[in-house]
């Protein structure tokens, strides 16, 4: 591990409102990772940007008659608000249409060129005649040709998750009409270039992930096909070295921004950005909708500058989150906002959830609201908020809130607190391998195994010896609030100020004395509220109204 690390999540198409499943699959396991390291002293930074141009955008500014430069502005503010609403927390947030981004993707571009990686070719483009424009990617819709599924763009198969070369039944997307094929001018990419080198890397990476490894090793088996990189359009960077009215694809222009915005980022702090991108670890935090583009695309084009910026060491690819074990759609309803959600209950709640329930791995995973319920009311309030309470109300009542001083420890509380370093451990190891839910899970461990000891010692009685129990148990807490940061930075911080303590959660103590004899906590009040099966049944009735 090295002691500097750069974290991009992918970056979000400022088209619409980000749900729940963006958030489980990468943005929480950006951001807990970054805590975590934070945490541990690592000079760890989170950059993030809005994703401006391709057709996503402009086929939706254009539905809704804006101009795509005031749409794009308005759903980047959108976004940060709701990753506020959620405690993510980015060192820097930025977007693909920033002059930094622009200078360096025609850099990059100019480079690529000079190397004899870039490529002119005449292409048939399809043309509708009813729109009269070219029509690029999502502009066209149509079957599948490796898995046949109906209704799917020609730049991406959502259902097996390639990049079709050519789409059967194309129709407009706009209008519906059968479009008709015209010449234009291309450049083009030599992906095909790179495969071996590609399929080197993968091999002697060891710390990407395995079973993502296997098949995109498949897909270069296959074979590569270069990769059209210029679209007939006026909303995307414009191409150098011509004075053609193209722009850049998408997909050219917003991955480089993991790197442009990093060097805007570092710079303004005094550092240099380049020198501290190539000794940093590089994590790309992605769902699995888009593995091609950042297991092939981006390391290819990292590789045909020469890498001068590196490549990256983690692209940690999750998931899709199902809502009650069906896929989630925004126009059929079946999803949930998080503003919806945050309207009934705390962030910490949701990302308790979805920590415990998305696994490192491209399994998809299911929101049960009655699930969701019972796990929070049981784990969370059950397990951990109960150990915290009782501990804080018996210390206030027993002890008017100042911390006793331990006299001898027992064998129960000898091996209480090597039960927490032993976890503690673990939790470390997890985290590093990328296990956050096992990283949580650990947490569970810890204050399950509490309240029994808690129970055991009975330290509410009067003739019971319940010193040291208390002692060890505020301390208990201490160390809890620390682990838990990560996860659930609001109620860390909360616990944190019942504890009286003056020094940040951020710091990591990782020793059972942060609490001193005499010590003065807060008095208590408790940490969480129940959810009621009436509200769980009003969340439920909410996604099936449509
Ligand atoms: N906006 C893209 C999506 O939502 C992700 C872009 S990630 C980047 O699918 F790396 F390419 F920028
Ligand atoms: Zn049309």
């Amino acid at each position: 591990m090295r002691n500097k690390v750069i974290i991009t999540s992918a970056l979000p198409y400022s088209n619409g409102e980000i749900h729940i499943g963006h958030i489980s699959s990468t943005y929480l396991p950006a951001d807990v990772t970054t805590r975590f390291l934070k945490q541990r002293g690592i000079e760890a930074y989170y950059i993030c940007a809005s994703d401006d141009f391709g057709t996503p955008i402009l086929i939706k500014s254009e539905q809704e008659n804006k101009n795509p430069r005031k749409y794009v502005e308005y759903w980047g503010k959108q976004h940060i608000d709701d990753f506020k609403s959620l405690d993510i927390e980015f060192d820097f947030f930025y977007s693909t249409s920033s002059k930094e981004n622009e200078k360096f993707v025609q850099y990059v571009f100019t480079k690529l060129y000079d190397q004899g990686y870039i490529y002119k070719s005449k292409i048939i483009q399809f043309y509708c005649n009813k729109d009269k424009k070219f029509l690029p990617d999502r502009y066209v819709i149509g079957e599948c040709p490796h898995c046949k599924a109906n209704d799917q763009y020609s730049d991406l198969c959502e259902q097996c998750g390639r990049i079709p070369k050519k789409i059967n039944n194309p129709k407009c997307s706009l209008c519906g009409e059968i479009p008709i094929k015209k010449e234009t001018e291309h450049y083009f990419f030599k992906l095909s270039k790179f495969s071996s080198k590609l399929s080197t890397w993968l091999k002697t990476n060891t710390k990407l992930q395995v079973d993502v490894k296997k098949y995109v090793q498949n897909w270069i088996k296959n074979g590569l096909i270069d990769w059209d990189i210029t679209r007939d359009i006026t909303w995307g960077i414009p191409i150098p070295i011509t004075n053609s009215e193209q722009v850049f694809y998408g997909w050219f222009d917003n991955h480089l921004a993991y790197i442009s915005s990093s060097i805007k980022f570092l710079d303004k702090k005094g550092v240099d950005g380049r020198k501290f991108w190539n000794s940093a670890d590089i994590y790309h935090f992605i769902g699995k909708d888009i593995i091609y583009h950042h297991y092939l695309f981006l390391p290819a084009i990292r590789l045909g500058i020469n890498e001068e910026y590196k490549l990256p060491d983690y692209i940690p690819t999750r998931g899709h989150l199902k809502l009650h074990n069906k896929k989630l759609s925004k126009s059929r309803n079946w999803y949930i906002s998080i503003k919806q959600f945050l309207d009934d209950y705390p962030s910490d709640y949701l990302r308790f959830y979805l920590t415990l329930i998305t696994q490192y791995s491209q399994d998809d995973l299911n929101f049960n609201w009655e699930e969701f319920a019972t796990v929070i009311n049981s784990e969370l309030i059950g397990n951990i908020g109960n150990f915290i309470h009782r501990v804080l109300k018996l210390t206030n009542n027993k002890y008017h809130g100042k911390t006793p001083t331990p006299t001898r420890f027992d064998d129960d509380d000898n091996e209480t607190i090597h039960k927490i370093k032993q976890i503690s451990k673990k939790l470390e190891m997890v985290m590093m391998q990328n296990n956050l839910d096992k990283g949580l899970k650990c947490i569970l461990q810890i204050s399950a195994w509490l309240n029994q000891y808690f129970q055991h010692k009975e330290p509410w009685k009067s003739e019971s010896n319940s010193d040291s129990c208390v002692f060890i148990s505020l301390n208990a807490i201490a160390n809890i609030s620390i682990m838990l940061y990560p996860f659930l930075p609001t109620t860390a911080k909360i616990i944190w100020k019942q504890l009286n303590i003056s020094e940040s959660v951020k710091e990591k103590y990782n020793k059972m004395d942060i609490i001193s004899p005499g010590h003065d906590i807060k008095k208590p009040f408790p940490l969480f509220t129940k959810i009621e099966k009436k509200q769980i049944e009003k969340n439920i009735s909410q996604i099936k109204s449509n």
